[in-house]
């Protein structure tokens, strides 16, 4: 009998989790099930018991419920703790973690051949999935870590998480140079983009949106002014990969899967 997995969330049936586990599954010879849930927005407990009761052995958590899954599990990683986000479930265990930031450094690093440290980035969002990077971010020693947000004031907390890193408005970003530029907004999913001053996004500057499988208007500005740009389709992959290495304790390689993935995307 297969070990059952999934991802849940809300909406879930655009999420490409499934089709990444079983190759990974394929490619390892482990024998698991890898599924998706969409649990009502105010039904995530219930839905996460109901599975675990039913055999699940671990879940992938994506929006809206990184919170939730935070406030649900009895122990965590560190580095779960620090961001009060969880995306990887162990669910024999109640354990949480959060697989994003290491997903998102390994495709700057592995993928896309940047190195971090001594780097200006700018991080622009301050809700969960930027909450999920920060900390990685933090431990590649980059330069500067500045976490920019429509609304300041949720900037001013994320950074007060987190020494090291400084907050701002988006408006106020104006005549800062960054090497870096990583859209941790929602905006591309209603396809528009974080309003930026205009000289943030140049040639020198690799745009990252961490929204996968499409051009998002934060992708296509970065490109009409000369950056180097990167959807986060690498960032899945890698996430995906470190849940998968948490619960069977094998890890899957990754750039044959991401490339088949781009492919399958049409992304050439
Ligand atoms: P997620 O878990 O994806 O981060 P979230 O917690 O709802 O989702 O946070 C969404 C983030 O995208 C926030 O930082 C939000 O900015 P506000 O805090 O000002 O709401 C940002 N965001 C969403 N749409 C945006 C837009 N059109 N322009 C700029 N920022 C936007």
């Amino acid at each position: 009998m297969p070990e059952r997995y999934a991802v849940i969330g809300n909406p879930v049936a655009h999420s490409r989790s499934p089709w990444i586990h079983a190759e990974f599954a394929r490619a390892t010879g482990e024998d698991i099930e890898y599924s998706r849930i969409e649990a009502p927005l105010d039904g995530f407990e219930r839905a996460v018991r109901e599975f675990h009761a039913a055999g699940g052995r671990g879940l992938n958590v994506t929006l809206p419920f990184k919170g939730a899954a935070f406030s649900l599990c009895e122990s965590m990683s560190a580095r779960a703790k620090k961001a009060r986000v969880v995306n990887t479930l162990i669910l024999d265990q109640g354990f949480g973690d959060n697989t994003d930031g290491v997903g998102l450094l390994r495709d700057l690093t592995d993928h896309l051949g940047v190195e971090l440290a001594g780097k200006a980035v700018l991080l622009l969002g301050a809700g969960g999935a930027a909450q999920g990077v920060v900390g990685a971010l933090l431990e590649a020693r980059v330069g500067r870590l500045v976490v920019a947000n429509r609304t300041e004031q949720k900037a001013h907390a994320l950074a007060a998480l987190y020494p090291g890193m400084s907050a701002r408005g988006l408006s106020a970003l104006g005549g800062e140079e960054f090497d870096i530029a990583i859209n941790a907004t929602s905006a591309g999913l209603a396809g528009a983009a974080p309003a930026l001053p205009a000289g943030v996004l140049r040639k020198g500057v690799l745009a990252y949106d961490m929204v996968y499988g499409r051009e998002t208007p934060f992708l296509a500005a970065a490109r009409k002014a000369g950056a180097r740009t990167s959807d986060g389709l690498g960032m899945l992959v890698e996430q995906a990969a470190e849940s998968f290495f948490l619960w069977r304790d094998v890890r899957p390689q990754t750039r044959p899967v991401l490339e088949k993935l781009r492919r399958e995307l049409g992304g050439g």
